[in-house]
């Protein structure tokens, strides 16, 4: 579909948008305690970066529609995916991404504009003039698009090199027009879409270091200059080599007092349980303590889907349980941390259940298993109890302790009191009728 007739029709389909959007806004009212409307009550946003291809997803959609206020297309949007030949803009799959979150009554923020990674293979053998034509257009051409859409989009994004010396990347874009690049994206930027906040965007810029330091000159600068720009994007990967800063509120109010907003574009961290939650709430502490910081994002809804494959960096797991982590921002963005119901994973509560079969049958007996099922956090030991009806009698027990008190029989492990979240052993049991076929009674299962 071309530019022009997918942009007309996005305008047309507006007013329709607009309801949607009543509606789920009025929806999430009466949903209190999610990530979205915590951060709503302290007046920020809550995002999460958001694959299309994944929307299909009964589970991913239901996540996401429920916990969070604003998406970032983590791909779609690129130059790659939007711009894949000269001229031919392809808005599919962005699309997409767009008209799903309006219909949640979502905000979008764009990512990204000028990147020197995910470019099509046209662009790095433009000469300078060409080139900055090219990126020019690119910018009119995605930005107008959605033109009035996305309320923050980055600009230009990592143009500056990780290391000490706080110079700029290598790129096309900085090798063939020098310094200037950035600042005539920002420029055009603001005439292709006045609404939109321009950001410029990086990662390991989240403490106060030569890399920092560098960009803040930039945007200082900026300011100096009256260069069009509206805010600051930290990507915020963390991970045991590069974990959240000491200084991470301090820098981020350094740059607010710049006058310029923050935001925390690409949160994730790597790790699990208690230690990362207590990270996720140092990030989403560090946010609400500035008063310019005015949202977050993180980067994916579940591990499962995460850029980080083999980390588990996100607050919902791969069965889009929430972890420790969810529970954390949550309680740290204000929302009534739900403690969940027991066996929920991350509620740090041992849980277990208890079903009975009968295996098999004869005349005068029949044999039992009970089968223990560990809930959603691991467990150290179970306790069962079995109660038989009263003429029955056990005559042997396997691979559990019993106990018995009457026709009560209390069941603990033998070798098998340790249950990973989820996972299941049992025991078995032989029963004399005494005339009763009945079957026998088992309580709850406690667990530790
Ligand atoms: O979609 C194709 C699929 O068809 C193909 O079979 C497969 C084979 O490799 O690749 C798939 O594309 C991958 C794409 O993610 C979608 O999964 C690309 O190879 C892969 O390179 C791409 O990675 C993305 C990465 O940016 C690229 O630089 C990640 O999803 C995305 O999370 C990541 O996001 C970046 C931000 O844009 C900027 N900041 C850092 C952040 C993390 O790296």
């Amino acid at each position: 579909m071309s530019m022009i007739v997918r942009r007309l029709s996005r305008a047309a389909t507006a007013g329709l948008v607009a309801a949607a959007a009543l509606t789920a806004a009025a929806h999430s009212a009466e949903a209190a305690d999610t990530l979205g409307s915590a951060a709503a009550g302290q007046g920020r946003y809550f995002g999460t970066a958001v694959a299309a291809s994944h929307l299909g997803e009964a589970d991913y959609a239901a996540t996401l529609d429920r916990e969070f206020s604003s998406v970032t297309p983590e791909n779609e949007m690129k130059w790659d995916a939007t711009e894949p030949s000269r001229g031919t803009f392809t808005f599919t799959s962005a699309d997409r991404i767009v008209d799903h979150a309006q219909s949640q009554g979502m905000d979008v923020r764009g990512h990204t504009l000028v990147w020197h990674s995910q470019l099509p293979s046209w662009v790095s053998p433009l000469g300078a003039s060409d080139l900055r034509t090219a990126m020019n257009d690119h910018i009119k051409g995605l930005m107008g698009h959605y033109k009035g859409e996305i309320h923050s989009w980055d600009v230009v994004n990592e143009a500056f090199q990780d290391g000490g010396s706080g110079a700029r990347r290598s790129s096309p874009f900085q090798d063939k027009l020098g310094d200037g690049f950035i600042e005539e994206a920002f420029r055009t930027a603001r005439a292709a879409d006045p609404a939109a906040k321009l950001c410029y965007n990086d990662y390991n810029t989240d403490g106060v270091n030569a890399k920092s330091n560098a960009v803040y000159a930039m945007v200082k600068d900026f300011k100096s200059r009256g260069v069009p720009i509206d805010c600051v994007g930290f990507q915020s990967h963390f991970n045991s080599n590069s974990p959240v800063p000491s200084d991470y509120r301090q820098n981020l109010q350094r740059f607010a007092d710049l006058g310029v907003d923050v935001q925390i574009t690409e949160l994730d961290i790597e790790g699990s349980g208690s230690a990362q939650a207590a990270d996720y709430t140092k990030v989403v502490q560090a946010c609400l303590a500035v008063d310019r910081c005015t949202g977050m994002t993180v980067w994916g809804v579940t591990d499962k889907y995460s850029w980080r494959s083999s980390g588990t960096p996100l607050l919902f797991d791969g069965n889009y349980d929430e972890k420790p982590a969810y529970d954390a921002v949550l309680t740290a963005l204000g929302g009534s941390g739900d403690p969940g119901d027991p066996g929920d994973p991350g509620d740090g509560t041992a849980s277990c259940t208890a079903t009975y079969t009968r295996t098999a049958d004869w005349n005068s007996g029949y044999n039992g298993q009970v089968t223990i099922t560990a809930g959603g956090e691991p467990i150290s030991s179970w306790t069962a109890t079995v109660t038989l009806p009263a003429q029955q009698s056990v005559s042997a027990l396997w691979n559990g302790t019993p106990s018995l008190s009457g026709n009560v029989m209390t069941v603990r492990p033998s070798w098998n009191g340790a249950l990973a979240a989820g996972e299941s052993t049992g025991f078995g049991f032989t029963v004399a009728k005494n005339g009763s076929d009945a079957a026998p009674t088992v309580g709850t299962c406690t667990a530790s």
